[in-house]
């Protein structure tokens, strides 16, 4: 970058995790529309704070009415959307906060991205719902528009999904209740000595 020095700075992630007494990593949900992404980060993220860890949700649908209210879902537009998220999560993670990511993220390509910007705390975790069930369950009523033609380029419908090929953890949210998904996240991050 032409006139742009890097300047390095004196307190780093590792000052700050002692400071708050935990170990920061990336949580990075992707699933279809409706596979429960939210809901399970939502509660995961309640959770981590009873145990008194500071965490960060960006959830796709609240960061779209502010830092990325100008895109749309085009493949160049969800892959400018991730390109943000995965910068936004990275600050967070370098300000040692748990940092809880919930977007569809369909291309395996800015997955990668994000997890080789942000590292081995970088963890992937993919939820799981069979696409039937995700149009049955329709919260939001977007299966059917995509379905009437109303919505194009819908994920799963008129887009692709790719899944992904090595998560470090996989939530079958069409199987699992919402305290079996969490309990689950939560016993990777004790395992893992993130908690
Ligand atoms: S991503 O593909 O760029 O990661 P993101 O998670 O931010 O997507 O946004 C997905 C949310 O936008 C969905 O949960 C849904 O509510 C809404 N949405 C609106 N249009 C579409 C579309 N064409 N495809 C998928 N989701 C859409």
């Amino acid at each position: 970058m032409k006139n742009i020095v890097w300047q390095e700075q004196k307190i780093t992630r590792k000052d700050k995790e002692k400071l708050l007494n935990q170990s920061s990593c990336v949580l990075w949900f992707t699933g279809l529309s409706g596979s429960g992404k939210s809901t399970i980060a939502i509660e995961l993220e309640k959770q981590l704070h009873q145990k008194g860890k500071l965490t960060a949700l960006l959830d796709g649908d609240n960061i779209r009415h502010g830092l990325c209210f100008d895109l749309g879902f085009s493949v160049e537009d969800r892959q400018e959307n991730l390109r943000r998220i995965r910068e936004v999560a990275n600050l967070f993670y370098n300000n040692a906060v748990i940092t809880l990511v919930s977007f569809i993220s369909p291309f395996k390509q800015d997955r990668e991205f994000a997890k080789n910007l942000i590292g081995k705390d970088f963890i992937e975790i993919y939820v799981d719902c069979n696409i039937e069930e995700c149009e049955k369950r329709d919260p939001k009523g977007l299966y059917k528009k995509a379905k009437n033609g109303e919505i194009k380029g819908f994920t799963g419908i008129d887009q692709k999904y790719e899944k992904p090929e090595n998560p470090k953890i996989v939530i079958s949210s069409d199987k699992m209740t919402i305290e079996e998904s969490v309990n689950k996240i939560i016993n990777y991050l004790a395992e893992n000595k993130y908690l």
